[in-house]
């Protein structure tokens, strides 16, 4: 079978995480890659066979592309996804996919008119630890989820192009940037909630903290997402109590009723490599799971077009509904 052959167009932070994940994938191939800046790119390929544009209509000119990823920032996503879907590639785009809800639905228009595939890089979703909080919910082994707190806490972005990432209007700020990985886990098992509260603090020296309450029937679920303007580690971390015991993920441990849990590693479907879920690998399979599907000619639904724009709408909400104190 020929391999898949794959653009790969933003090679910064997460380009450069993407990249490293297509030197391990099976059936597919990163044959170039394309950034604004050449250094950066040339830096990361060395002295492998793969070229470099800082063009994206020069490297689809040029290259026989299957599919293209990108890994550009936030607000450049909804003009190259339609792009890119129209002209016959298959795309897979980092989250968030869009800056608003309106321009979500302008992709999913195009997609009517495709059979390629689109998928959103939602990498907590493949990540072992909030998928085994998923199989606990789903099995029901231990009642209702009855109440879930998430946390993602970071140190300011200042690693960003042009410091696109720190501008609201660019990315989103720190709702549909930071908060959106656990908005969109929430949001894809749960769907919309019933009601949302929020409280978005903006401190002094740009510190800043989006504390929302995501309210369900029987289930209430609060998550922060903050931007810390000091050196602090980033951490991601959760608390689901269920009605016969809980479940939580804090500083790479995972525990269920006071039992550490070790996970296979999720590298490989099916093969079990014994690595503890600190090496978990959400990154290789999010890529590896896009390009299996496009190789079987399936639709990637573990995580549909609709379903991200569902959480950028949410997003929205949010925003919209947010008590902002500045502090
Ligand atoms: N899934 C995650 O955990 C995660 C983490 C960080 C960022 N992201 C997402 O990844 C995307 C990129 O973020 P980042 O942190 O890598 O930002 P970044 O600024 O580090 O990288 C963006 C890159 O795009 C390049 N670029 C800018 N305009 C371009 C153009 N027109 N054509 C080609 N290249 C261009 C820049 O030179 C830069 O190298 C964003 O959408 C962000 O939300 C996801």
């Amino acid at each position: 079978m020929n391999k898949l052959r794959i653009g790969l167009v933003g090679v910064g932070g997460m380009g450069g995480c993407h990249f490293d994940n297509y030197m391990d994938v099976d059936g597919a191939e990163l044959v170039a890659v394309c950034d604004v800046r050449k250094e950066v790119a040339e830096k990361k390929v060395g002295n492998r066979k793969i070229n470099i544009y800082t063009d994206l209509g020069k490297m689809l000119k040029k290259e026989e592309l299957d599919m293209v990823d990108i890994c550009t920032p936030s607000y450049m996503h909804m003009d190259m996804v339609i792009k890119l879907l129209k002209k016959g590639y298959h795309v897979l785009c980092e989250k968030p996919m869009t800056l608003n809800n309106g321009d979500c639905k302008k992709i999913i228009k195009t997609l009517k008119n495709t059979d390629k595939n689109f998928m959103v890089a939602h990498v907590v979703r493949f990540m072992a630890p909030y998928k085994y909080l998923k199989s606990v919910i789903d099995s029901n082994e231990l009642g209702s989820l009855i109440r879930l707190d998430m946390k993602r806490i970071s140190s300011i972005p200042t690693w960003s192009w042009e410091d696109w990432m720190r501008k609201e209007k660019l990315s989103g700020g720190v709702v549909t940037d930071l908060s959106i990985h656990d908005l969109d886990f929430v949001q894809s098992i749960f769907g919309m909630p019933k009601k949302v509260q929020a409280v978005h603090y903006k401190m002094k020296n740009n510190n800043d903290c989006i504390v929302s309450n995501l309210i369900y029937d029987n289930l209430s679920v609060s998550c922060e997402g903050t931007w810390y303007n000091t050196d602090i580690p980033f951490q991601a971390k959760f608390l689901a109590v269920f009605q016969n015991g809980y479940v939580q993920f804090d500083n790479g441990k995972l525990v269920k009723n006071g039992k550490e849990i070790t996970l296979g590693s999720y590298k490989r479907d099916g093969e079990d490599i014994g690595i503890n879920v600190g090496n978990d690998n959400g990154y290789f399979n999010e890529i590896q799971y896009f390009i299996d599907c496009a190789n079987e000619g399936r639709k990637p639904d573990f995580i549909t077009p609709e379903s991200s724009a569902k959480s950028v709408e949410l997003a929205d909400l949010i925003k919209k509904k947010a008590v902002v104190v500045n502090k």
